[in-house]
């Protein structure tokens, strides 16, 4: 990668180090995932391998030694081979881990099996993560074995076992200035790749053409690859939260919702814009559009130093329970209405109400059924806590979270006014804790309604004279 820096994984190893206790740690690389016959998914490096070592190849394994006097980073890797480079791409091999990934000492992959337990040998603990990977779990346990059938030459393997997400995604949930170089990157790009795609739609494109534009922008922009699969959806379709099919036809008068972002340096944006597919927004859906907006700044606003996590995920239901009292989609006082909810929520959990067999009360979950955010980083939905113990966890300088409200009216609804029908809106941005003001990483992408009308009427302008 051309803004590898060896520097930055050195500083996160020391880190890491520092906050481990005495023992050996594991980190295997993501394995490859077979598409059909022989085609493989793109490949991708797990996020807590590359967020220490910065080594993209697939197979390799990284551990990790506080104590050990020499070896305190080691790393498993693809052999050098000419034939396999010819056919499926350069490898650093052991020379290339040491001397460009700074491994301590390194080795080819077949030496896993002789060497991992060596170094595991009378180190009271082992730092794996479980579950994720069932092959892996099993080659753990065979090393362990391994050392464990050495009791009676004096050899002692580790008896405890702990978890290194507990200390590793602890330091992913606080970005420094190495992991927002890249963040910021990442928002800057996708902002501009939303307007892009926003001054290029037209009534009669497909979903996938707007998506096309979106990620032509970014990869023409310095991104390599997504960070998760974009939502293209037009009208209705935006009430499927996690739509994918991305092939219907852009029909005039409808809204568009994206939710797309792109990767830079294995830090992605996640940002959802709606807009309107023939550049102007009829009154229903400014309505809503405008009450969505005003939840999201308000969110936006409390996402402060201090503020338990919750907190701008009630704002936004605050907010969008009124206006959803206001445009006549529910009846009530938006308080009560909230309160019923909870009350719901509480009985569900206390197995008081069954939502299989008793009916669920109409409040503003009909409307909007998801989160307001979550954690960002190398990971869309990236690692960390929401909680201690009981309370949630207070946001804190360095946080990155997104902010992401929505109204959802299908079209296939009875109850409300009909102007309504088929209206889907969700605004997303990704957002910095500070010590003072959030920072909004996405603000570059339009999003009042006059940014976004105003950026349409440009690309239209642009495109006429392009056609001339
Ligand atoms: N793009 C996934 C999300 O917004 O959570
Ligand atoms: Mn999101
Ligand atoms: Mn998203």
């Amino acid at each position: 990668m051309s803004d590898f820096n060896a520097d930055i994984f050195k500083r996160r190893r020391a880190e890491f180090m520092k906050r481990m206790q005495p023992g050996v740690a594991i980190f295997p690389a993501a394995p490859e995932a077979r598409r059909n016959n022989d085609v493989y998914f793109e490949y991708r490096q797990d996020s807590d391998f590359y967020y220490l070592t910065g080594f993209e190849e697939p197979g390799s394994l990284c551990l990790i030694i506080k104590d050990h006097p020499e070896h305190k980073f080691i790393l498993f890797v693809p052999p050098r081979d000419k034939s396999m480079e010819i056919w499926h791409g350069r490898r650093a091999g052991p020379e290339g881990a040491r001397s460009v990934y700074k491994a301590d000492a390194a080795y080819a992959l077949d030496e896993i099996e002789k060497m991992v337990p060596d170094y595991l040998k009378n180190q009271l603990r082992m730092y794996a993560h479980f579950g994720d990977d069932a092959a892996f779990d099993d080659r753990v346990t065979g090393w362990l074995n391994k050392v464990r059938a050495m009791k009676r030459l004096g050899i002692n393997a580790p008896t405890e076992i702990h978890d290194p997400s507990e200390i590793i995604h602890e330091m992913r949930l606080v970005k420094n200035d190495d992991d927002l170089h890249f963040l910021r990157k990442a928002a800057k790009l996708g902002a501009g790749a939303h307007r892009h795609a926003m001054m290029m739609t037209r009534p009669g494109m497909y979903e996938y053409e707007v998506q096309a534009e979106f990620e032509y922008f970014s990869k023409r922009g310095g991104s390599h690859r997504l960070g998760y699969p974009s939502i293209v959806a037009a009208g209705d379709n935006a009430n499927i939260l996690h739509y994918h099919e991305n092939n219907a036809p852009c029909k005039d008068g409808d809204l568009i919702l994206m939710d797309a972002g792109c990767e830079v340096g294995m830090y992605t944006c996640d940002i959802t814009r709606c807009w309107p597919i023939n550049g102007k927004f009829t009154p229903a859906q400014r309505e809503v559009y405008d009450w969505v907006l005003k939840a999201q700044l308000a969110s936006i606003e409390l996402s402060r130093p201090g503020v338990p996590w919750q907190d701008p995920h009630w704002k936004s239901v605050e907010v969008l329970t009124e206006g959803m009292v206001a445009m006549g989609l529910l009846k009530g006082d938006p308080k009560e209405i909230i309160a019923t909810q909870k009350q719901w929520d509480e009985d569900v959990k206390n197995k008081k109400k069954d939502p299989k067999t008793d009916k669920a009360p109409k409040t503003y979950r009909e409307f909007y059924m998801h989160n307001t955010g979550h954690w960002l980083g190398m990971d869309v939905h990236d690692v960390g806590k929401y909680r201690e113990g009981e309370q949630w966890r207070k946001l804190a300088k360095g946080n990155v979270l997104t902010v992401e409200p929505g109204i959802y009216i299908s079209a296939e609804r009875d109850d409300v006014p009909r102007k309504y029908l088929g209206i889907g809106v969700r605004i997303e941005d990704d957002v910095l804790v500070t010590d003072g003001t959030p920072e909004v990483l996405t603000k570059d992408a339009p999003k009042t309604v006059e940014e976004i009308e105003k950026v349409m009427a440009e690309g239209k302008k642009t495109l006429a004279a392009a056609l001339k």
